[in-house]
């Protein structure tokens, strides 16, 4: 009886490992040139707090690859190089920046980076004056203040 009680959770979690969400290959090769812009500082912040989400430069960590934790880590990988790449500024028209400067007012004091991500990665935590300096750079990009 006590065997089956540990092995059927084992056996469901082994099959689990069958279920692995794909992230989309990075490009062979990654044009520096589309990176984003901005002063040292702040790009220092966004590669800190913001690049394993919103960049090709993603550090997955080791139970980012054990299920479930994986579905919940490799989905916000992917959905985050959606709604922003910052290896892929180049490619993105005027609206697309406009709305991702929009974005980063509206989410860095609370929304981004994720909170479940920062339990894990203390050292993406942001204090509220580098928060502050974000989103004053961020807002001296937008064209028509709201
Ligand atoms: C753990 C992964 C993760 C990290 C780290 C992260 N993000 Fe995100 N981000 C996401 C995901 C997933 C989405 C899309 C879903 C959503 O909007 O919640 C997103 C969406 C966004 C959006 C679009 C939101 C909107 O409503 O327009 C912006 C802007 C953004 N992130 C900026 C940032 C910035 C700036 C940082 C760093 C300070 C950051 N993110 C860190 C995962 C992350």
């Amino acid at each position: 009886m006590l065997k089956h009680l540990i092995l059927w959770p084992l056996a469901a979690f082994a099959l689990l490992q069958l279920i692995q969400i794909k992230i989309p290959d990075a490009p062979a090769k990654i044009d520096p040139a589309k990176e984003i812009k901005a002063p040292a500082d702040i790009k220092a912040l966004l590669k800190r707090s913001c690049y394993d989400c919103h960049s090709y430069r993603t550090d997955i960590p080791w139970y980012g690859h054990i299920a479930p934790f994986s579905f919940e880590v490799k989905s916000h990988i992917k959905e985050g190089r959606l709604a922003v790449n910052f290896q892929e500024w180049g490619n993105y028209d005027e609206e697309k920046k406009q709305r991702v400067y929009h974005g980063i007012v509206k989410t860095i004091d609370w929304r981004m980076p994720l909170p479940m991500y920062l339990d894990a990665h203390p050292e993406a935590k942001l204090t509220d004056k580098e928060r502050a300096k974000i989103k004053a750079w961020a807002k001296s990009h937008i064209k028509e203040q709201e």
